[in-house]
């Protein structure tokens, strides 16, 4: 198959590697000309283990190349994605559609022959509707079939949740599109990934209900956390003993500092928007953002009663910034909330990431970072944990409690045992754990 995949961004550029990994020929497009000639250079901008080498494995085999001419890359496609960005809209929530609409408007005046159009974005419900409007009033003659394809990707394992889906969704009616849809995913169907076929408005909710439902999950073990704390319960275990519950399952019942990222905020807000156009009350998401939100601030609170009420003049050294391990996005982080609420309270920050995202400073103005973990501790009065980098499981204990002007350690993500910790003499704060 002949793919054009219309966006360079996290989706677009994981999703088109993987499909020239497939055997496909693939073209990404994407009109910043900077990110191409870049791309073209093998040079990857985003940070996702194992994808540098996927690229040029298959740029080498001729598979996957990079240009910003989207009426060439479309005249040749048996199918072009549309993963262009869906940024929420300020102030209202809304999923901003620009993008997706600029993208259909260029691909209908490129098409040559049958193709068809997939919509690979996170788009509200009715977006394919409206993109094959657009499409039509352009080429009122062409033959398009315009489908639904939500992406499933975590970032920091995007290429294996690409690879070993545990299911594709294809919305469309169409057995025509079904068909190249199929041959597109062959591999995968051949592994026996379950593949979904579903009409297209009803592929585009399951994206955001899964989405809604998995911020719902960790929202749920997060209070469940607090709950532990008061009554001197353990959450890991609780975890364990309901998600053996095949009912339940056992993922995404890892209590933290509230979720982050670049899909379940942004995707949560975009769904209460949807539904509160159709007049429906969606009470649970809604409770959901707003005890996420409440909790990202809770968390600077916990730091502030575990350095004794109050933090003003002390210095506080933070062990990871981004919205979770093996990705350098800062998008929605925790420590967008928290460091700012700790500065406030008159705290020194220092912080040790170790993507060195260029994004922190500018988010995160007064931010003292160190390039390692020690030097970052060193004389501080309390170290916080807010992303669970397998490099932090495995620091010295003995070298932190040298490094700390007192041995204080807030662990916002459960790295540490409790028991090991107070042995070593820590003055040890979890989230959920006597
Ligand atoms: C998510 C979805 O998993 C993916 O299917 C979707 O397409 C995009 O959004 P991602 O945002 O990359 O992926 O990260 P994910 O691993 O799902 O984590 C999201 C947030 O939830 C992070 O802030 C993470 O720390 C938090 N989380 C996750 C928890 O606090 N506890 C958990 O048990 C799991």
């Amino acid at each position: 198959m002949r793919i054009a995949m219309i966006g360079t961004g996290y989706v677009g550029l994981v999703s088109g590697t993987c499909f020239a990994d497939f055997g496909h020929a693939v073209t990404c497009v994407d009109n910043d000309p900077a990110k191409i000639a870049k791309l073209q250079h093998g040079d990857i901008p985003i940070f996702e283990p194992g994808l540098g080498e996927l690229v040029d494995n298959n740029r080498r085999a001729g598979r996957l190349s990079f240009t910003t001419d989207l009426t060439d890359a479309v005249r040749e496609a048996d199918a072009v994605f549309i993963a262009v960005g869906t940024p929420s809209r300020r102030g209202d929530g809304h999923a901003d559609l620009t993008f997706v609409h600029q993208a259909a408007r260029e691909i209908a005046a490129a098409i040559d022959g049958y193709t068809v159009v997939v919509t690979k974005s996170t788009v509200p419900v009715g977006t394919g509707d409206e993109v094959e409007r657009i499409m039509r009033e352009i080429r009122p003659d062409a033959a398009i079939s315009v489908v639904s394809n939500p992406e499933f990707l975590r970032e920091g394992a995007a290429i294996t949740d690409f690879k070993r889906p545990d299911r594709i969704v294809i919305g469309t009616d169409e057995p025509r599109a079904q068909a190249v849809m199929a041959e597109i995913y062959r591999p995968l169907y051949l592994n026996q990934a379950p593949i979904v076929f579903t009409g297209r408005r009803t592929a585009e909710l399951i994206k955001y209900a899964a989405n809604a439902f998995l911020a719902t999950k960790i929202t749920f073990i997060n209070e469940i956390a607090d709950l532990c704390e008061s009554v001197g319960a353990n959450v890991q275990e609780v975890a364990r003993g309901i998600g053996l519950d095949n009912r339940i399952g056992g993922k995404f019942l890892h209590a933290g500092p509230g979720y982050g990222g670049s899909c379940f905020p942004k995707d949560t807000l975009a769904l209460l928007r949807t539904a509160e156009e159709s007049d429906i009350s969606l009470s649970i998401i809604s409770a959901v953002v707003e005890a996420n939100e409440r909790r990202k601030r809770a968390m600077a609170d916990k730091v502030i009663t575990a350095c004794g009420g109050t933090v003003a003049g002390k210095t506080i050294a933070l062990l990871g910034l981004t919205f979770k391990p093996n990705t350098d996005d800062m998008r929605d982080a925790p420590s967008l909330t928290i460091v700012p609420a700790l500065q406030e309270a008159g705290a020194t920050v220092r912080a040790f990431d170790p993507t060195q995202s260029p994004d922190i400073l500018r988010l995160l103005p007064g931010v003292k970072l160190s390039d390692d973990p020690y030097d970052c501790m060193s004389g501080a009065d309390t170290l916080v944990i807010l992303t669970e980098w397998d490099a932090f499981r495995a620091l010295d204990l003995d070298r932190i409690k040298t490094a700390l002007a007192r041995p204080v350690v807030v662990d916002l993500r459960n790295i540490y045992r409790p028991q090991e910790m107070r042995q070593r003499g820590f003055t040890y704060v979890s989230v959920g754990r006597p």
